[in-house]
């Protein structure tokens, strides 16, 4: 086992602003081939997946490859934890295998409830409340279009005010950026995060997605039925009716704007393929940052300080 004291990964408000910066800039230096050698050789980490993904499974997978260790899939038909091994249990078994563990999940108690039970570095991989490693991603994929001032870039949410929404406003609170979020009536995002982040800059909630996109440098959207929410497709796709970033929608951005979504995305529904396949997206970038911020935070939580610069 590595020599370190237990650091967990369960929301963005987990890292200070200046190690959100520091990892940022991190995962562009892996990106670009400066740092390199395997800082993680012989450590590994159990990925739980409660929930379906491709980017965040082969993203962890690779990542923990390239920095010389690797990981272990765990899922619910494969596991213990399917058939009602309890967190609490299986945070005190993997402990004593891994160092690290990832998972993704419904409830972001479940995640809490193992990080207090697990002795080794818990990472939240997509919780019903929250998807912090994609904003890693996601604002490494802002920091390499509009560098990393931070301020200078107005982000338009459009859409449901779910585990990715709330994931923003986070960042928008650590990182100061104005945050515009325009969601329908019955799906805004949790009003005390909402709340907290005035505390810290400006969140600006609106039913008109021309409201928010206006001016802004990002905008980005996400999947109007999230996983867990199937069969409420029917409804919300009624509800959402209006929040399709579309061209007309992206010319009222700023001329320089990108269009970010953390996929999967479905065309015609939430973004039209004119805008996801057209020149504002930025979408295969951002998939493609997940394992470069990834290894940074893997780096950040699991490395031995004499092996972590
Ligand atoms: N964006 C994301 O988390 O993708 P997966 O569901 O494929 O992991
Ligand atoms: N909001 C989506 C994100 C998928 C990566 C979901 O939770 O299904």
């Amino acid at each position: 086992m590595l020599d370190r004291s237990k650091r967990d990964f369960l929301t963005l408000r987990d890292l200070s602003r200046s190690e959100l910066v520091a990892l940022i800039q991190r995962a562009g230096r892996l990106k670009r081939g400066e740092e390199s050698g395997t800082p993680l050789n012989g450590a590994s980490l159990a990925m739980i997946f409660r929930k379906s993904s491709t980017r965040t499974r082969v993203s962890f997978e690779v990542g923990m490859a390239q920095l010389g260790g690797h990981a272990v899939f765990l899922s619910d038909t494969t596991s213990q934890m399917g058939r009602g091994e309890s967190v609490h249990d299986t945070a005190h078994v993997l402990s004593g295998y891994v160092d690290g563990i990832m998972i993704r999940t419904f409830a972001q108690e479940e995640v809490e409830e193992l990080a207090r039970h697990a002795s080794v570095p818990v990472i939240n991989g997509l919780t019903d409340q929250y998807h912090p490693c994609q904003l890693l991603a996601d604002l490494q994929t802002m920091a390499e279009a509009f560098g990393d001032a931070w301020t200078s870039a107005p982000v338009a949410w459009i859409g449901d005010g779910n585990n990715m929404a709330h994931s923003w406003i986070n960042a928008a609170a650590i990182l100061g950026f104005e945050l515009r979020l325009a969601c329908p009536a019955g799906y805004d995002p949790d009003p005390e995060l909402v709340a907290r982040a005035r505390s810290a800059t400006t969140v600006v909630t609106t039913r008109d997605p021309a409201e928010a996109v206006a001016g802004a440098r990002v905008v980005t959207t996400d999947v109007w039925a999230s996983m867990g929410q199937e069969g409420e497709a029917a409804a919300r796709e009624e509800a959402f009716a209006g929040f399709c970033v579309d061209e007309a929608l992206m010319s009222r951005a700023a001329d320089d704007a990108i269009f970010l979504h953390c996929l999967p995305a479905h065309r015609g529904e939430e973004v039209t393929a004119g805008v996801i396949d057209g020149r504002w997206s930025r979408v295969f970038d951002e998939a493609e940052n997940r394992l470069h911020a990834q290894k940074a935070l893997m780096l950040h939580l699991l490395a031995p300080p004499s092996r972590n610069r």
